[in-house]
């Protein structure tokens, strides 16, 4: 069991857990990921891993359906069945020259880890963060100490500029050399950041988010296509080469189970209530 040593709501429909797995933070690096189950008979689900202190790390969740709701609920001293990690290949940091993180939503998660990591490596850093309006923008003041220039947006204006990530790396590349980036968000945002580097020939880095199950390489269910080939993100991955991932079958192939997860996650809270809550 994994005890939660500390709960937080960090923006709106966002949470952390900061969950005691010394082998996990013993051993992880940027770009790697758990995967976790709640208790017995839930799913496992993959959540990145955002930081490492001592002997924990810290998961950063947004609540889209059963498990993360289920989580969202779980407070200090709440102890998790599994978790399992760190897991997937880590980010390859190396001495690029300068190089743009780009995170979009719950996706800035697992920024901060890479920005450190890509500063300790000798770039110079810049960060560019965004989400939907203010409220749901998450670590700007951790990202502002691992980058050297950071620069948010959000699509209503309401923090920083009025816009899109996309629209500032756009600027960046105008204005300067760039010559590394990661994407982590969205796939839709992921899949548009491929699209504005493509014709600059900048390496672009994305972190991909299929449908993961055992998160070994062993069930397939998060197969995805990159140059032509089929690769399983989880060993393989999660990052890959943003220019060679065929974004449409991701997305295609993460609305798989939408009926499904609706049911799970009414099911869930009618007997949440009944339970009294938890
Ligand atoms: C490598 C990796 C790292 C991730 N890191 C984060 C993170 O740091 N923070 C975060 O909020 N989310 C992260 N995700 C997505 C997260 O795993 C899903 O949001 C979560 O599984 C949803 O589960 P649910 O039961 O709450 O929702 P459900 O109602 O079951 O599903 C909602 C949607 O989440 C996706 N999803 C569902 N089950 C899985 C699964 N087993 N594996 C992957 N995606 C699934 C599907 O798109 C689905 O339509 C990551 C995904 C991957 C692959
Ligand atoms: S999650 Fe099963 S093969 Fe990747």
């Amino acid at each position: 069991m994994f005890r939660i040593q500390k709960a937080a709501r960090v923006a709106e429909n966002i949470f952390e857990i900061w969950v005691r797995a010394p082998h996990v933070a013993r051993n992880a690096k940027a770009g790697q990921f758990v995967v976790i189950r709640v208790d017995e008979r839930g799913e496992r689900i993959p959540l990145t891993i955002s930081a490492v202190e001592q002997d924990s790390v810290r998961l950063i969740f947004q609540v889209v359906g059963k498990t993360t709701e289920q989580l969202s609920r779980l407070v200090e001293g709440d102890e998790i069945r599994d978790v399992a990690g760190p897991l997937g290949r880590p980010s390859a940091i190396e001495r690029y020259g300068t190089v743009a993180v780009v995170g979009g939503g719950v996706g800035v998660a697992g920024a901060p880890m890479i920005a450190k990591a890509a500063m300790e490596a000798g770039n110079h850093v810049i960060g560019i963060i965004g989400a939907r309006s203010r409220g749901f923008l998450i670590l700007r003041n951790e990202m502002e100490g691992c980058c050297h220039e950071l620069h948010v947006a959000t699509d209503d204006g309401s923090y920083g500029a009025h816009g899109f990530v996309t629209d500032i790396l756009k600027g960046e590349l105008n204005r300067r050399e760039i010559d590394c980036i990661w994407a982590i968000g969205p796939t839709i945002m992921m899949k548009a950041v491929a699209s504005l580097t493509r014709p600059y020939g900048v390496r672009t880095f994305v972190s991909l988010n299929p449908i993961m199950v055992d998160g070994t390489g062993m069930c397939g269910s998060c197969r995805v296509t990159v140059g032509g080939e089929t690769r399983f993100a989880c060993v393989d991955g999660p990052e890959f080469d943003a220019h060679r991932v065929d974004f449409d079958e991701l997305m295609t192939r993460l609305r798989t189970y939408h009926r499904e997860e609706k049911e799970a996650l009414l099911l869930f809270r009618e007997c949440a209530a009944r339970e009294g809550g938890r």
